[in-house]
């Protein structure tokens, strides 16, 4: 797939040959232009498409996650959003799409060069500034001082140091959204939340996505994958002065790292004997 950016009287080059721009400015979308002996289909990207092919600074959320992050923290029309960082902008485009025109969408990224880079791929897929957009260039924790905010999404390194800065900005009920790349991450994050406090219980999750081979009676999943992404972990902002309700489900023994005693070994040195295994019962809520 070759992703251009189509410009009167410019040429595209391949090792196939040469494609003049203007055979398909003002065409249909979905048309088919040969070049050389090679046939290729012409269509306008869609954002999944862009964002896998737009130059890149830091890791980009890949599609699947972003879409799971517009249903999931529920990102609506005419939302106050937060996102950081920024990185590429693949997100924050979804963000963008999300929030339209009547919503904002404010971005904080600690690095310039990266909010560079996020800000070309932007304007270049909406065509220009999008009216809802605003990239402050530091960190999150240190410069975020908006209030009444609907969501929150950090996708960063340690989303757990944004915590107290996030609950102050988010309105009661809002949803802070985190995307992070490895269990102890999501660890850290998971237990930070439940420690501070002022968020309901979190929820985390991954999403595979796998595709299908369908052709006649050879229908099955693809051999290949993307076997890893990001893990995904949301939580709401309580009222202030609410404290969150005692978990039902209290954790097993050993879950915060509790020492593991074994069975004292029996001094006659004969084997304990074995204690029959208790049915198998659901642990209902
Ligand atoms: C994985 S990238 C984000 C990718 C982006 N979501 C995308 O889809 O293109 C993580 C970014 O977070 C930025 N960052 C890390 N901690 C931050 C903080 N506390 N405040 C603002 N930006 C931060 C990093 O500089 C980096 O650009």
């Amino acid at each position: 797939m070759h992703t251009i950016t189509l410009e009167v009287g410019k040429q595209f080059h391949t090792h196939k040959g040469i494609l003049d721009h203007d055979c398909l400015i003002g065409g249909p979308d979905g048309v088919t232009v040969t070049i050389g002996t090679t046939t290729y289909l012409a269509l306008r990207p869609l954002l999944p498409d862009y964002v896998l092919s737009m130059p890149r600074g830091a890791q980009v959320v890949y599609p699947k996650d972003s879409a799971n992050i517009v249903g999931m923290a529920d990102i609506f029309p005419g939302a106050h959003v937060v996102e950081a960082g920024v990185g590429s902008g693949a997100l924050s485009m979804s963000l963008l799409r999300a929030v339209g025109e009547g919503g904002r969408l404010s971005s904080y990224e600690r690095r310039q060069d990266f909010a560079d880079i996020a800000r070309a791929n932007v304007e270049r897929f909406f065509g220009g500034p999008h009216p809802a957009w605003t990239i402050t260039v530091d960190s999150l924790q240190d410069a975020l001082a908006e209030t009444d905010v609907d969501r929150v999404v950090l996708d960063m390194l340690a989303p757990w140091e944004c915590l107290d800065a996030v609950s102050k900005a988010l309105r009661p009920g809002g949803v802070l959204c985190c995307y992070v790349a490895t269990t102890t991450q999501l660890s850290t994050t998971v237990e930070a939340l439940r420690a501070h406090g002022t968020y309901t219980e979190p929820e985390a999750w991954e999403t595979l996505a796998r595709g299908w081979h369908v052709e006649g009676l050879a229908v099955r999943p693809q051999h290949r994958m993307v076997g890893h992404t990001g893990f995904l972990c949301t939580a709401r902002r309580l009222a202030d002065g609410v404290e969150p309700p005692v978990r039902r489900r209290r954790p097993s023994k050993g879950t915060y790292g509790e020492p593991l005693t074994e069975a004292a070994p029996d001094p006659a040195g004969a084997a304990a004997p074995k204690q029959p295994k208790p049915p198998f019962r659901p642990q209902l809520p």
